[in-house]
């Protein structure tokens, strides 16, 4: 039978992971978060004590990643070189790394050819900046998940905070706004809206809706 594959995009912060997660449980697909890939390889380049400015560098390293991705229980896991590292990869340090080296072409080219690999022989839902422009441009449905930048940062403070972790509203605003800008600004494949995307803007909408609707539009392109 046809393949199905849905695309989401959007910035920071916009919920695209608890969204696409909670649309591939109803679905039955197999949900893939590309940003944990980038976020591994950001974190081989950090215990290697590479900066993000170093290019040649970066280009080099990338021949000795090895990111792959398998599942445990349903939810993605990140295996790098061998190593689960999902558990390692949701820092700031992290975050601000996997921003910065994915603006390199080899980072991007050996990440991408991953990802078209695993939405060619099933039903995935991915999330990251480029799916819906670079790694899935036929997918069925594409949404383009984004929420005002003050309203993506107190969803995050608020997760922060019920954690118990201490952290300042105004330096995540900040830390968003940063990231944003460089996925956005950058030469390879920037962060945008495909031409044929869904925007959907969840700033005054609860979880439950977001997925609703994604769930209307995935029935109607059904
Ligand atoms: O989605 P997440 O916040 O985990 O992504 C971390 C970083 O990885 C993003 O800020 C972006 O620079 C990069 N990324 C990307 N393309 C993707 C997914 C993530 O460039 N498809």
């Amino acid at each position: 039978s046809k393949i199905y594959n849905i695309a989401i995009d959007g910035p920071a912060g916009a919920g695209k992971s608890t969204i696409a997660k909670a649309v591939s449980a109803k679905l039955g697909f197999v949900y893939v978060d590309t940003g944990a890939m980038y976020r591994a390889m950001a974190l081989y380049f950090l215990r290697k004590g590479i900066k993000p400015d170093e290019e040649a560098v970066i280009s080099e390293a990338v021949k000795e990643v090895g990111v792959t991705i398998s599942y445990e229980n349903g939810a993605q896991q990140v295996i790098l070189n061998g190593e689960n590292v999902s558990g390692l990869i949701r820092t700031e340090e992290v975050s601000q790394m996997a921003s910065a080296s994915s603006i390199y072409l080899p980072v991007r080219e050996k990440l991408v050819e991953l990802q078209k690999e695993l939405a060619r022989n099933e039903n995935v839902i991915m999330d990251g900046r480029d799916i819906g422009t670079c790694v899935l441009p036929e997918a069925d449905l594409k949404i383009y998940l984004t929420a005002s930048t003050a309203v993506r940062a107190k969803r995050r403070y608020d997760e922060l905070t019920e954690k118990g972790e201490p952290c300042s509203l105004e330096e995540i605003e900040k830390e968003i706004a940063e990231r944003d800008y460089r996925d956005m600004h950058r030469e390879n494949s920037p962060l945008k809206q495909a031409e044929d995307a869904v925007l959907v803007d969840t700033s005054g909408l609860t979880i439950d809706e977001v997925i609703g609707e994604i769930l209307k539009l995935a029935s109607e392109k059904g």
